[in-house]
């Protein structure tokens, strides 16, 4: 088809890299093999080593979407913290390209997927509540759902993830922003340690009193080591209100006018997400609420009175609102992938860009698969979201608040990547135009690392951190052993 040919020779195509060094890609497989098998002989029973096609290997190769997942030559599930100092230091002497894996809900390809040795963290999955300190000790290899679960009965909670099935991990060394966050902050704001393998495969612990570690660790993802244990801030947890609304297309100007007066509120309990999904010919708006008391404030009311088409809020505990969302994080193995814009404010102009590149790019890909979904969702918090905790990698200007945007595309054909990937850059650079046309002053909005496309510079994400963060990594890790994982590499 003419379009596909018109954007597959697009020259911005070429800016585009995968995760993982195609160098890496081509490591010899007897090499790995023999790398694997040195590995089992070096870990203690607490760990394994398992090969294709185990049941223990699908598990640990397996990702959110398939798009996102590889067939590597072995996995490991190391059972102790010392065991990944061993596999650590066997990849590092050995040069081995490796992915390290939470909750495998990274939509880009490689960054935590591997042709060389899958680390599957699962095993390190203990939630336990201290009441002395008041912090929950959460091992690196669950996922929120777990920890949700775990705490329900404690009467207290910690800020993670929104939709279910997502790691712990990833969120937490992305950023993190979650349904408390208006509140208290990112997670990465709310923990309070971490337990960490450095590079060379010495076992740390990383707290406040560390300057560079504690630093790059929140917000710098898998550049430092691997996290075998985070130790989060709790508080105190009742029952929550909130659920899912669906809206025909023809009720999107009475909600943009109704989300510009929810936001101008600042009310830190509440929040939502408001979507757009093409699909079908149609667009469907979606709105995601959420309160932290068992009824909300009026902060709602104008939203509330527009006439849905669908849906049900209800009041619960967080736990059962959590899992009542369920099927929104299933992509039905569909490839997925994702990037975002930051604005400062989801003003008029900016909720019309998100409708016009909802209705140009849903069409012309849904021209070309009839699985293609184009998904965005402004996400709104307080404006003091950045003033709940001290600097860290990411987010690297907290002297005023910016909110993220998730833009995801679902489809079906393996060989429209590369179009999917071009369609997303172009959204995100048509409402980042849009939003400067606005006034917003965006040029240096940062990124989430965790929402951000394979291919974004560094800068775009990590701002005027990137240098020092840079430094801090070639002090931790001269040998370049992380190096060896995808994902965002200072
Ligand atoms: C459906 C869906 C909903 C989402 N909702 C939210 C949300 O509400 N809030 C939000 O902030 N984000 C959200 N995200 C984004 C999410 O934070 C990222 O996808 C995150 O990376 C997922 O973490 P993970 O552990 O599942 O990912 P993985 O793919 O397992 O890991 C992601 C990255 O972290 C690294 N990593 C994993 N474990 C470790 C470790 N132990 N030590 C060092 N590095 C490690 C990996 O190597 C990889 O680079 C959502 C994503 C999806 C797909
Ligand atoms: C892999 O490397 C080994 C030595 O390291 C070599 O003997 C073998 O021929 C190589 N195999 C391939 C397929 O390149
Ligand atoms: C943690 O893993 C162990 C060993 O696989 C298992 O017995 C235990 O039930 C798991 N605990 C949780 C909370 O999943
Ligand atoms: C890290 O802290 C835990 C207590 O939270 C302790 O048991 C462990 O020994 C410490 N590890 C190191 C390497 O200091
Ligand atoms: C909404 O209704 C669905 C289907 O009946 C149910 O599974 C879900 O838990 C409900 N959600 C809320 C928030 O009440
Ligand atoms: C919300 O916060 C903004 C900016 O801080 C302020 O201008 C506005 O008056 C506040 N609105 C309410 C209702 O308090
Ligand atoms: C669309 O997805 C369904 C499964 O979800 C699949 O059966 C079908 O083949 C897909 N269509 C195309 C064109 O790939
Ligand atoms: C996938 O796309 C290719 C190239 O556009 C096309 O040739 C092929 O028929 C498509 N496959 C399906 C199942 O639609
Ligand atoms: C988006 O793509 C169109 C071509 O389809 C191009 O004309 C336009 O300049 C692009 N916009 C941005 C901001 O990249
Ligand atoms: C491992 O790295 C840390 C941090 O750079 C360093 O303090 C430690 O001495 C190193 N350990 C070994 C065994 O080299």
């Amino acid at each position: 088809m003419a379009l596909r040919t018109l954007l597959l020779g697009a020259s911005s195509l070429a800016l585009l890299s995968y995760g993982q060094p195609e160098a890496l890609e081509n490591h010899n497989s007897s090499d790995l093999l023999c790398t694997c098998n040195q590995i089992a002989a070096a870990i203690s029973d607490a760990s394994q080593v398992s090969f294709p096609f185990a049941p223990e290997y699908l598990s640990d190769i397996e990702h959110a979407t398939p798009s996102s997942a590889k067939a590597s030559a072995c996995s490991v599930e190391p059972g102790s913290a010392e065991d990944v100092g061993e596999i650590l230091r066997i990849l590092g002497s050995t040069r081995t390209p490796f992915a390290v894996k939470g909750g495998g809900h990274s939509m880009n390809p490689g960054f935590s997927s591997t042709t060389g040795v899958q680390i599957a963290m699962t095993r390190f999955n203990q939630t336990k509540l201290n009441s002395m300190t008041s912090t929950v000790d959460v091992g690196a290899g669950l996922i929120w759902d777990q920890v949700y679960k775990t705490l329900e009965p404690t009467g207290v909670n910690v800020l993670g993830g929104r939709i279910p099935g997502i790691g712990v991990a990833g969120l937490t060394l992305g950023g993190g922003y979650s349904f408390l966050s208006s509140q208290y902050g990112l997670t990465l704001d709310n923990v309070a340690g971490y337990e960490l393998v450095l590079p060379n495969g010495t076992v740390t612990n990383v707290t406040s009193d560390e300057d560079d570690l504690w630093f790059g660790l929140r917000g710098g993802l898998n550049n430092f080591g691997i996290v075998t244990r985070f130790i989060f801030k709790s508080y105190p947890q009742g029952d929550v209100w909130g659920g899912i609304h669906f809206y025909s297309e023809n009720q999107l100007d009475a909600i943009k006018e109704a989300f510009i007066k929810y936001q101008q509120k600042n009310d830190t309990k509440a929040e939502v997400a408001v979507s757009l999904s093409y699909s079908s010919g149609q667009i469907l708006c979606t709105i995601l609420f959420f309160y932290d008391a068992p009824a909300p404030s009026g902060v709602f009311d104008d939203l509330l009175d527009i006439p849905a088409i669908g849906g049900n809020v209800s009041t619960g505990s967080f736990f059962d609102y959590f899992q009542s969302l369920g099927t929104q994080g299933g992509f039905d193995g569909h490839r997925v992938f994702g990037d975002t814009v930051s604005v400062i404010q989801y003003s008029p102009a900016v909720f019309n860009a998100f409708v016009d590149q909802t209705k140009l790019w849903g069409a012309r890909l849904w021209a070309l698969d009839e699985n293609a979904t184009l998904t965005l969702t402004q996400e709104p918090f307080d404006k003091g979201i950045f003033s709940h905790g001290s600097e860290s990698a990411y987010p690297p200007d907290r002297s005023h608040a910016i909110f993220p945007s998730s833009l995801t595309f679902e489809w079906s054909n393996a060989s429209l990547d590369d179009t999917m990937a071009f369609a997303l850059h172009n959204i995100s650079n048509s409402i980042r135009a849009a939003a400067l046309a606005d006034g917003q002053d965006v040029s240096h909005a940062a990124l989430y690392p965790n929402y951000a496309l394979f291919g974004t510079p560094l800068e775009d994400m990590y701002g005027g951190n990137v240098e020092r963060l840079r430094k801090i990594r070639a002090a931790i890790d001269p040998e370049d052993v992380m190096g060896l994982a995808g994902g965002w590499k200072f």
